[in-house]
């Protein structure tokens, strides 16, 4: 009987390692993904943000760009850092805004990867658990968003954080929206556990290159600014942790920020649709590496050592 559970168990985890994604499981509690880097060594990443609008704002125009910077760089995947979905994320697993927004947007060949993304604070006001549905990855198979996963690569690992619970307003002050908390309550409970288990899995790295990728800002001239709950809770965590940087959404925007005392560096890409163009707060300009207030996305190489471009 024993040795029946156990062969399960073996025939399952052989399933598991088969499956299409490479889902690893593995001690810590964040799932984990797989993706393979390029034969020379190198891995090219586009990352977009603030972006589901139905075309408008020029979102087909940033989504072209990306098509043709794509054709040139090749990205080996795409990652999404939030608000994907606007105003209120999506009403279930068949809102047509799912290809309105994404599916018949991002047309070009170059962009037909995997994505990887996480939910923004617009996500959070629709019906949460429709992005985090396998169906949908059914429906397009490039889309794939979990709250809080780690994507491992030869030679960059990724950890994707699930940023909206950790801000008060939305819980305390939320006018007039409505956030799904379902999978969220108690509170508490989730930071403690989705901090721990971050800071356990950027203990066991051994990767060159730390990524984290939020929606949230750390540090941001922009409009939103920062975020004083993840500078309070996020950010001890990465700095104790040797993390090179964190990538985030939220302010529409592209834009560098370095910190004066650790290697960190703070990156923006929330230009995907509309932009706030002329809110910029001052910020020192030996941090403000580069800020522009308009549309646009950021192209990634990584290899032992790291290209940023801007577009
Ligand atoms: C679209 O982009 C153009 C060119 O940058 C800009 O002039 C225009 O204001 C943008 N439109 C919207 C709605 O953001
Ligand atoms: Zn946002």
């Amino acid at each position: 009987m024993a040795s029946k559970n156990l062969q399960n168990i073996i025939l399952l985890y052989n399933i598991i390692l088969i499956c299409g994604l490479c889902l690893v499981y593995s001690k810590a509690e964040l799932p984990r993904f797989e993706h393979p880097i390029k034969p020379d060594g190198s891995l090219s990443i586009l990352v977009v943000g603030d972006w589901g609008r139905r075309g408008a704002y020029n979102q087909t125009e940033v989504a072209a760009q990306m098509a043709k910077i794509g054709d040139q760089v090749e990205p080996d995947f795409i990652i999404s850092t939030g608000d994907n979905f606007y105003e209120d994320g999506l009403t279930g697993v068949d809102d047509p805004a799912f290809e309105e927004s994404f599916s018949n947007i991002y047309l070009g060949p170059s962009l037909q990867k995997q994505w990887y993304n996480v939910l923004g604070n617009h996500d959070y006001r629709g019906d949460v658990l429709a992005q985090l549905d396998p169906i949908l990855r059914k429906k397009d198979s490039k889309w794939l968003c979990l709250r809080s996963f780690i994507l491992n690569t030869d030679v960059a690992e990724f950890f994707f954080i699930d940023t909206t619970p950790f801000v008060d307003k939305y819980f305390t002050n939320p006018k007039h929206h409505k956030y799904d908390w379902r999978g969220v309550l108690p509170r508490d409970e989730y930071l403690f556990n989705l901090l721990k288990d971050l800071d356990t899995a950027l203990k066991e790295s051994s990767s060159d290159w730390k990524i984290v990728v939020g929606h949230h800002t750390l540090r941001s001239a922009g409009k939103h600014g920062i975020t004083f709950e993840l500078e309070e809770r996020l950010l001890p965590v990465l700095q104790e942790n040797n993390v090179d940087l964190y990538v985030n959404g939220h302010d529409h925007c592209l834009e560098h920020i370095s910190s004066p005392d650790s290697p960190l560096q703070f990156l923006t890409s929330g230009g995907g649709s509309k932009a706030w163009r002329g809110n910029i707060r001052p910020w020192s300009p030996e941090e403000l590496k580069l800020y522009y207030d308009g549309q646009g996305f950021m192209a990634m190489k990584l290899t032992k050592l790291l290209f940023l471009h801007f577009t």
